[in-house]
């Protein structure tokens, strides 16, 4: 039995698919049937992952993978390009009309090479950029020192309110009138409410700094009209397009028409080489499944489903971060219940419940970070949330016997929405 969400079919039967990788190479066959397997009786609630649907699949197994593409549309450094071109023009027109953008690069390799290429298009080294700290929630390309972020400008990190746990904007109102940023950078890995652009533009003028939102997170919920759009208000807009988009793994950068020529150039040829057309080629058909009414549904589903799981993680005592959620996103401390988000995670897993730890602004040790984008895509529901929550606690109880029950609920829970078709 394949499952289905809003009239779309979750994934590809990955049995047919395996056929002529298990003739020919089994013992990377085995690994593949054993990730199949994973995916499919334990619970992915890793907040940055999803499904990707059997038509997005497709386009990434085709043979578009063979092609080298250097270049744009129409200006190809290779011949036979013919159908490249049409690929890409189809996904950068799907991308601008569902995002309501002027332009839209769709050959970054990833969140993070989207984030790479606003700060090429718009920054010289030795720039100052404020951004979320990241023991506050900015990602590794929000100025870490390991990642080139940190190395090449000058990051200064805004921060959350102690008692609400919301971006303190008048901190970065101060912050940006003090140092002067040449950009500011809004977008987190873990920020579970909604930013308000509006303000950040606010500030961002009042300083003379450029505006990058990195909506890697939240960019399906908008899509779905789920979320408040960055793209009136950012200057650039980065993102990713396999988390709750539910496409390829990938990024994105949109932005207005001043902008298109130097957002391209910094992708190829300044930080990337060739397209990865295949790719390209899932994104568009992500695109086009994210402009149906069946994904605006799933959208608001995912919202809806954070909510109630967020609201029932409360009820068993975790302290959740901003008391709760407007998105697919919740960040607790799992503490109240005498475990650190390591030992939790550690457990749950046990317990066949996958998700990441996160830092925790002002707690002491880390806290879990979990999502329902990929558990509203196997078509869970309010229900099967509110037991995810209780599934939690007693997975959390240092019982080995209780693990075991757990997860064999777990696995009942799996099968009765699997991921996979049959
Ligand atoms: C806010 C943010 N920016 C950038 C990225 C990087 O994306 P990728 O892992 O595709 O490089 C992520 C990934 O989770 C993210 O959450």
């Amino acid at each position: 039995m394949r499952a289905y969400i809003g009239g779309m079919p979750v994934t590809a039967p990955p049995d047919e698919d395996l056929d002529v990788l298990r003739r020919q190479d089994p013992e990377i066959a085995d690994v593949l049937l054993g990730e199949v397997r994973r995916q499919s009786d334990s619970l992915q609630l890793i907040a940055a992952e999803n499904f990707a649907s059997p038509a997005v699949l497709a386009a990434l197994g085709s043979p578009l993978a063979n092609k080298y593409a250097e270049g744009y549309p129409g200006a190809r450094h290779h011949g036979g390009c013919e159908y490249a071109d049409a690929a890409e023009r189809i996904a950068v027109e799907r991308a601008t009309a569902l995002f309501g953008a002027d332009h839209a690069n769709v050959q970054a390799h990833s969140g993070s090479s989207a984030v790479l290429a606003a700060y090429a298009a718009l920054l010289r080294p030795g720039d100052t950029v404020l951004a979320m700290g990241l023991e506050h929630g900015g990602h590794l390309t929000h100025g870490s020192p390991a990642n080139f972020s940190g190395r090449w400008f000058d990051f200064v990190p805004y921060g959350v309110d102690a008692e609400t746990g919301l971006v303190d904007y008048e901190q970065v109102a101060a912050l940006a009138r003090h140092h002067r940023p040449k950009a500011i950078v809004c977008g987190s890995i873990s920020y579970p409410r909604h930013l308000d652009y509006r303000i950040f533009r606010e500030i961002a003028d009042e300083v003379g700094a450029y505006l990058i939102a990195d909506a890697a997170h939240p960019i399906g919920l908008v899509a779905g009209g789920a979320a408040p759009s960055p793209v009136p208000y950012a200057d650039v807009v980065c993102a990713t397009t396999h988390k709750v988009l539910r496409g390829p793994r990938g990024g994105m950068v949109l932005c207005g028409a001043e902008l298109a020529g130097r957002i391209d150039r910094a992708v190829f040829p300044f930080t990337q080489g060739g397209a990865q057309m295949h790719t390209i080629a899932a994104k568009a058909v992500a695109f086009g499944e994210a402009s149906t009414p069946a994904y605006a549904t799933y959208a608001h589903q995912v919202v809806e489903h954070a909510r109630v799981l967020a609201a029932a993680l409360a009820a068993e005592g975790f302290a959740l971060t901003t008391g709760g959620t407007d998105t697919h996103l919740i960040t607790a401390d799992p503490a109240p219940l005498g475990v650190d988000g390591r030992t939790a995670r550690a457990r749950l897993a046990a317990a066949g419940m996958v998700l990441d730890t996160c830092a925790l602004p002002y707690g002491e040790g880390r806290g879990i970070r979990l999502g329902t984008a990929a558990v509203t895509t196997q078509g869970m529901g309010a229900p099967e949330m509110a037991r995810i929550a209780a599934l939690f606690t007693a997975a959390l109880r240092d019982d080995p016997a209780e693990t075991a029950r757990v997860r064999a609920e777990v696995r009942a829970l799996t099968g009765r929405f699997p991921p996979f078709g049959r």
